[in-house]
């Protein structure tokens, strides 16, 4: 008998064969039809008890959430919104679910909110909604490693443990052995690193581009794909303290195909998942529609989820310059009655998401690319274009999220590097191996980071990215 999951099962034909399943009690009616759900689809198996088969005192244990397995066959099914279904010849209940553990509320077809399941992170992977954000997940990961793949990248690994800090910004968890009641102290009374583990300062990567920047110089097109960590104390609906980060990293692009690259792969992922989650995107845009019901009517998104996603597909990226893009929000207001929160007062201020978000909802309505940013707000190894105080960076805007790349062309010119690390007190002696690459066949080079979980938030409509990540890294969350 061939192990099938429920999503297989449900795309076969009725071919009245005898199958055996194993899921989770989903829902069940009147003791004889029982949706049993193994978590492969949103769909769930219709299974038709039979009485005179089945014992009374197995059947009591059929409570929503109980483990069982049901043998029996497969059958064209009578009820609506299904073909299939399985007429049970033999019912086992593997793992019973105590019908009376407050918990266990979480698996009940009442509603709860987010918040109230992200406290139950290890359960709420069973509710409809999580599961159907975590197979998206899932397939996204998927597409962006088949993207690369065919377009002839390698899958490079860039460590988690480092001594440097990639972006200069000093948002960095710190990695130690050290004993926190007894720190070593040196002549001058600062902690005495030599004594940890390394032998020196580490702490977990904010980035992998400076590793991919040497491998991108080796191997020509490469990309990681991993978990990064920021110490930002950012309680937003958009940071995570741990979230995945996919950099690619090309040889000899500049920052146009640099552009280029970023539209082309991001239309791929999201195509892909129109495509391949088809049901699980229908769930997801069902729930927020009965979300928007609940929200006053200006406040209601003009855009189903599905929308939003063939939005991205069917608009050509805009490419605007940084300067270009503060005379625009100067000379704007995002409607008649409110201000910006953050006024932009002159050229070299940093933008907030309430501007990236007006540009691309209200001004040019699709998603937008932003480069040629100041110097002073870009990390130290952007490219300095030849007016001496712009860089060639940008950023990816997206409704509702706002920046979801950041990337550019890197600085590939030993000592204009060298001076703008100086200039911005980036330790050179850590970071030797990286300016080696400018004396040893340097190259125009270029990449981006996207924030993956923003992806899945966009792609699946979740409003807070806490929501689209199995066990969520927050300030002061790290529970489980
Ligand atoms: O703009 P960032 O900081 O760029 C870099 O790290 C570059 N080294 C990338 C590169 O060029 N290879 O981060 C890139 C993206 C952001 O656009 C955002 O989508 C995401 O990573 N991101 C976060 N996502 C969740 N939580 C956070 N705290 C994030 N910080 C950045
Ligand atoms: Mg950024």
């Amino acid at each position: 008998m061939l192990n099938r999951t429920i999503d297989q099962l449900l795309k076969t034909e009725p071919t009245l064969h005898e199958v055996k399943v194993r899921g989770w009690v989903r829902s069940f009616r009147s003791n004889r039809f029982i949706a049993l759900s193994d978590g492969s689809t949103i769909k769930t198996l219709q299974c038709v008890v039979d009485f005179e088969n089945i014992d009374d005192e197995i059947l009591k244990k059929v409570t929503i959430g109980a483990a069982i397995e049901v043998v029996g066959m497969l059958v064209e099914s009578q009820g609506q919104g299904q073909t299939v279904e399985v007429q049970v010849s033999s019912l086992k209940v593997l793992g019973v679910a105590h019908p009376d553990d407050v918990k266990l509320t979480v698996l009940s077809p009442k509603r709860h909110t987010l918040e109230t399941l992200r406290e139950q992170a290890h359960l709420r992977i069973r509710t409809n909604t999580f599961g159907a954000v975590m197979r998206t997940r899932s397939k996204l990961a998927f597409a962006i490693n088949e993207y690369f793949h065919k377009n002839g990248f390698y899958y490079m690994h860039s460590p988690i443990i480092t001594g440097s800090d990639a972006e200069g910004a000093g948002e960095m968890f710190n990695v130690t052995t050290l004993d926190p009641k007894n720190i070593p102290l040196d002549e001058n009374g600062n902690v005495n690193h030599k004594e940890d583990f390394f032998g020196k300062e580490t702490n977990l990567t904010v980035s992998g581009q400076l590793e991919a920047e040497s491998y991108a110089m080796a191997l020509g097109k490469v990309y990681t794909f991993g978990p990064t960590f920021r110490a930002e104390n950012s309680n937003t609906s958009r940071h995570l303290a741990e979230f995945w980060m996919i950099e690619p990293e090309v040889a000899f692009n500049d920052l146009d195909a640099n552009m280029d690259l970023a539209e082309d792969f991001i239309k791929y992922v999201i195509k892909f998942a129109l495509d391949n989650c088809a049901d699980d995107l229908e769930f997801l845009e069902n729930r927020l529609l009965e979300e928007e019901k609940k929200k006053a009517q200006d406040q209601r998104s003009e855009m189903k989820l599905r929308e939003k996603l063939h939005f991205i597909l069917d608009n050509n990226f805009k490419r605007v310059s940084y300067t270009e893009a503060i005379d625009i929000l100067k000379n704007s207001k995002p409607n008649k009655k409110k201000k910006f929160k953050y006024i932009i007062e002159e050229w070299g201020a940093d933008l907030q998401s309430e501007h990236e978000r007006f540009l691309v909802e209200k001004h040019f309505k699709s998603p937008v690319i932003l480069f040629d940013y100041p110097a002073t707000i870009k990390a130290f190894y952007m490219r300095l274009n030849d007016d001496g105080k712009t860089v060639r960076a940008m950023d990816v805007l997206f409704p509702g999220i706002g920046e979801i790349v950041g990337g550019s062309q890197r600085e590939e010119r030993y000592d204009v590097l060298l001076e703008k690390m100086k200039a911005m007190n980036i330790d050179q002696k850590e970071l030797y191996w990286y300016l080696d690459l400018r004396k040893f066949g340097t190259a125009v080079h270029s990449g981006f980071g996207l924030g993956f979980e923003r992806l899945v938030q966009f792609t699946t409509g979740m409003g807070n990215i806490r929501d689209v990540i199995p066990y969520p890294r927050t300030p002061g969350n790290a529970d489980f």
